[in-house]
């Protein structure tokens, strides 16, 4: 028999509508590749993803969203989406993560969302965060966020038995990674450099058909939230640090109840709880094709996974367009 405690938070019908919600935010997304608007093609996925939760039988609130309420129109942070009836939810969301891939159709670019019961995702603020990952299988702390990189590269070859120039890392292509890269280099190792996209990025390392061993640096902290909540789903190990750069950021953060400003994050702090995640590629890419357009059609592919089972089902959906 069935105990309430047995019955899981986030029920399966809900995991299958969050990817419905990506595949909107997707579609709408994808009119707007190559054609140089990162703001209008991040606006068409923003009002998609809304009226698509907004068909939702829950009591969401958006936890990471498009920013703060004087500052975003729609999906705000605080937001409430859904019906208003069922459970209630904290929503993680970037409808467009990869706003630049998208412009200069760039592959990688994805609508994502994860959803967890409510006071399960760290509030974060729009701020940088550092940060380190790795795939499943490894013992629990091989990877350490306050340890040298190199430190980190030879935990992790140890553990795969090769040497550490067989370990690849993937780093986003900014200036401030350069001593990154240049360590991970000097031990031999190889970096897979990307534009844009470090929720990919981090979910690479759970992929042994990708290659990537290893993910570090800095990125937005949202997409951390994201990144953590995907990981959560997978298998992996992940930690992370918010970075402030003046204290207009820091407001921010104590505006999302953030106290410990320089507090280590691990896996369950980013994401706890029962978590579904769900993401659907816009363009291309290593995880997931892109939105297809064909006559009277239009063709999508998405991931959904829910932590509770551990389960991950790709989707690939054709809908009939007018
Ligand atoms: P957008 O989709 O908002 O453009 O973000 C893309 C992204 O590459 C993220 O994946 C990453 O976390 C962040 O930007 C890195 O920020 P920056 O471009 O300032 O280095």
């Amino acid at each position: 028999m069935t105990t309430p405690s047995d019955e899981p938070y986030l029920d399966r019908v809900l995991t299958m509508e969050v990817g419905r919600c990506t595949e909107a935010a997707a579609v709408a997304a994808s009119t707007m590749i190559g054609r140089g608007d990162k703001e209008g093609a991040d606006q068409e996925a923003v009002t998609a993803l809304r009226a698509a939760f907004n068909k939702l039988e829950m009591d969401g609130t958006v936890v990471i969203g498009e920013g703060e309420r004087d500052e975003a129109p729609m999906l705000y942070i605080g937001e409430k989406v859904g019906t208003g009836n069922g459970p209630k939810i904290d929503i993680a969301l970037d409808p467009l993560e990869g706003t630049t891939l998208t412009a200069k159709a760039m592959s990688n670019a994805l609508a994502v969302v994860a959803m967890a019961q409510g006071g399960s995702l760290l509030h974060s603020p729009d701020v940088y965060m550092d940060k380190i990952a790795c795939g499943p299988g490894y013992s629990d702390g091989v990877i350490d966020l306050d340890a040298p990189l190199e430190e980190n590269i030879a935990a992790l070859a140890k553990e795969k038995s090769v040497d550490p120039s067989e370990i690849t890392l993937c780093i986003l292509d900014r200036e401030r990674h350069q001593p990154l890269i240049d360590g991970a280099r000097k031990m031999g190792s190889r970096v897979f450099l990307i534009p844009d996209g470090d929720v990919a990025g981090v979910f690479h390392t759970t992929e042994a058909s990708t290659g990537i061993d290893l993910y570090v640096g800095t990125g937005g902290a949202p997409e951390g939230v994201l990144a953590a909540a995907a990981l959560r789903c997978v298998g992996g190990q992940m930690q992370g640090r918010l970075v402030f750069r003046n204290d207009e950021e820091r407001a921010r953060a104590e505006r999302s109840g953030i106290t410990d400003f320089n507090k280590k994050y691990g896996l369950f702090d980013l994401a706890s709880g029962d978590v579904i995640f769900a993401a659907t590629g816009v363009t291309s890419g290593s995880m997931l094709d892109g939105v297809k357009w064909e006559p009277g059609f239009v063709s999508t592919h998405t991931v959904v996974m829910r932590s509770r089972t551990g389960t991950v089902r790709y989707v690939r959906a054709r809908t009939k367009r007018e």
